[in-house]
């Protein structure tokens, strides 16, 4: 098992399979973005060598993330293979946060590699500021796809980022449709990770306390005793009985009960969402194989910061955390 130094069992590794997207929300990346080269990416092979490595380490659920994961190259090489793990209950899951858009074509063969559950990105259910927030984005091609990962038996949660003035007034609406098409729900915070040209963060940031205490007077809300090793807080709400996160990384930070660490497309390994510190396994990987791979697990696990210190001000212009929620994945 790996511990880190403050006790914490990490079985949980989240991968960002690319850095690249067909969207542009206007939240996480610039409409310009230089990504990382192609050159430098892990091979799937490599990849799943990474992920096979960490299970021997007792690492249980793995994310694909990205960017979009869907829109990588054959990743459904990778996503047969962890699934054929999951299925043999060597992974209690394996799991993928899409923003839907490759879902009409790719819904099934999810289904049949063994992936049981999605997080969809959706933060709007009209079509022209859908249009607005992703930039690039049709809000019917991704209904379309949720309808289709709904058909082929896919559970799905909505990742919902409150957007101040853009998606707040629509909030108790979206409980609502996501309760009645049986989607579970959670709201999250705008981090600031990443310059993302002209817009700011500080105009975006709607902070899910005043999002909560609005929903409250819409809905009866009951704390749930559900509770993932992930930072969001759970409510029932009464009128859909559909589970309702709450994610606060402004607010409140929970990190003391963080079980994962991420990696980059290019083999970096971030231990906390909120930091810099990286460990590059591919570095390991290429130069002395699994044994080196471990070790350099070992090590960086060792180095898990106790949190993350997020901050939106108006005086720090700059974000924070210097790269975008898609090197890391959300
Ligand atoms: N703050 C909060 N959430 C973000 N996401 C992307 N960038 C940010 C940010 N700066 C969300 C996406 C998606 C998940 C991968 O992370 O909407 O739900
Ligand atoms: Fe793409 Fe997700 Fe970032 Fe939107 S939030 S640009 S869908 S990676």
């Amino acid at each position: 098992m790996l511990t880190d130094p403050f006790g914490r069992q990490i079985d949980y590794i989240r991968i960002s399979v690319t850095d690249r997207c067909d969207f542009r929300c206007v939240y996480c990346m610039a409409e310009e973005m230089t990504f990382l080269p192609k050159s430098e990416l892990l091979t799937l092979e490599e990849l799943e060598i990474v992920c096979r490595t960490f299970m021997e380490m007792g690492t249980r659920k793995i994310r694909l993330t990205g960017g979009e994961p869907l829109v990588r190259r054959n990743i459904m090489q990778l996503i047969r293979a962890l699934g054929a793990e999951a299925k043999a209950g060597a992974l209690d899951e394996v799991t993928i946060t899409t923003n839907g858009s490759q879902l009409t074509k790719m819904a099934q063969q999810l289904a049949e590699a063994g992936v049981t559950r999605l997080n969809v990105s959706l933060d709007t259910l009209d079509a022209d500021k859908f249009t607005l927030i992703t930039r690039w984005g049709k809000l019917q091609t991704v209904l379309d796809g949720m309808a289709a990962a709904q058909d082929a038996g896919l559970a799905i949660k909505v990742n919902v980022v409150a957007l101040k003035g853009v998606n707040e007034d629509e909030l108790g609406d979206m409980v609502r449709w996501c309760g009645h098409h049986g989607y579970d729900m959670t709201i999250i915070e705008v981090m600031p990770m990443g310059d993302i040209g002209n817009e700011t963060r500080v105009d975006q940031y709607l902070p899910v306390s005043v999002v909560r205490s609005r929903l409250a007077q819409e809905f009866t809300l009951t704390d749930s005793p559900y509770q993932s090793a992930g930072p969001a807080r759970y409510v029932t709400v009464e009128e859909t009985g559909q589970r309702l996160g709450f994610i606060t990384p402004m607010t409140h930070n929970f990190c003391e009960s963080c079980n994962r660490v991420r990696m980059t497309c290019t083999g970096q390994l971030y231990m906390c969402l909120g930091q810099d510190d990286n460990a590059s396994l591919s570095t390991a990987l290429r130069a002395g194989g699994v044994p080196a791979l471990k070790d350099a697990i070992i090590e960086a696990i060792a180095r898990k910061p106790k949190g993350h210190d997020f901050m939106i001000s108006r005086r720090q212009t700059s974000a924070p955390v210097g790269r975008h929620m898609n090197v890391t994945g959300g």
